[in-house]
């Protein structure tokens, strides 16, 4: 499945993280060893490539401007990702097909490279995109951001996942729709409409498109939760099989395999209604949305 928006952006972000990234020889050399270990092991990148999906489609047209605040959203995602894996947490010991960052470097490099990437994500946010037009946007696409990011949203998000393990009798429909929202689909929202702000987009248009994302980043966490259980770790680069061994609360634990396939399919539909007022603009932002509820990976 090619993707048009993957290949347009996916190469530059890796360029505008590696710029962003302190060079491995910079002191302490193994906490930046340790976090471009993580950062550059891959990913599909799909936050900033939303985010740039976003900025085009409401019209903006700076984009190597923008490319560094896009590309910032990976290295939050990264830290989320450093940090769910630990002992304490998901305890994983497989990720974007190489050991975690706590099985290579210890946990407390692992801690401190996830620290360091979330404070130098916000760096970048508050500098790029650079030049007095994007002032005030820069600040309402951060604070957008920030407030995804903390304790009403993934940080939240990632408490309530924590405690729903094991629950007796499992959670309803609402608690797991909120947990999923919080963890993964808040912050997934929050890189269309920075995307949306950092183009200067009119609020009808970046509410529409934080629609779209609301319901995109809820179907993620749905098909996460299915290639868990359908996934081999070869194609996934993270070990398969980990929701149940925690006994997490998953959509296929509530609603079964195909209930959970018909229910990122719903979510679907109302992603793409909700690009309606965008018209052609949004022909890249449709086609990521089928690939987030086809992908296999
Ligand atoms: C995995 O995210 C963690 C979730 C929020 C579900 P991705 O599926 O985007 O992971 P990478 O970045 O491609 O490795
Ligand atoms: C992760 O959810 C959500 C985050 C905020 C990182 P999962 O715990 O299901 O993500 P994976 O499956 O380990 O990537
Ligand atoms: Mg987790
Ligand atoms: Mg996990
Ligand atoms: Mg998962």
């Amino acid at each position: 499945m090619t993707v048009a928006a993957f290949a347009r952006w996916t190469p530059r972000v890796e360029e505008a993280l590696e710029a962003l990234l302190p060079p491995a020889s910079a002191e302490p050399a193994r906490l930046h060893e340790a976090m471009r270990y993580s950062v550059l092991a891959g990913g599909k990148r799909i936050r900033p490539v939303f985010a740039m999906a976003a900025y085009e489609a409401c019209g903006g047209a700076d984009a190597e401007g923008v490319l560094p605040a896009a590309a910032a959203l990976e290295l939050f995602h990264t830290y989320s990702l450093i940090h769910d894996d630990l002992p304490a947490m998901d305890d994983d010991a497989l990720r974007r097909g190489k050991p975690t960052s706590h099985v290579v470097y210890g946990e407390a490099l692992a801690i401190l490279a996830g620290d360091a990437l979330q404070t130098l994500g916000a760096e970048a946010l508050v500098t790029y995109p650079k030049g007095s037009t994007f002032t005030a946007r820069r600040t309402k696409a951060a604070r957008a951001l920030f407030r995804a990011l903390g304790s009403r949203g993934m940080a939240g998000g990632q408490v309530l996942d924590l405690a729903a393990e094991g629950a007796a009798g499992g959670v309803d429909a609402a608690a797991l729709t909120r947990i999923h929202r919080l963890k993964t689909g808040v912050f997934l929202e929050a890189c269309l409409e920075a995307g949306a702000l950092w183009a200067g987009a009119r609020a009808p248009v970046v509410r529409a498109l934080k629609r779209y994302g609301a319901a995109i980043g809820l179907a993620f966490q749905v098909v996460d939760d299915v290639l868990d259980m359908t996934a081999s770790a070869e194609t996934l680069g993270k070990t398969p099989g980990k929701d149940a061994t925690h006994e997490k609360a998953t959509f296929p634990k509530l609603l079964g395999l195909d209930g959970s396939r018909r229910q990122a399919d719903r979510l679907l539909s109302e992603a793409l209604r909700a690009l309606s007022p965008l018209g052609d603009a949004s022909r890249d932002l449709r086609e990521l949305a089928r690939f987030v509820v086809d992908r296999d990976r």
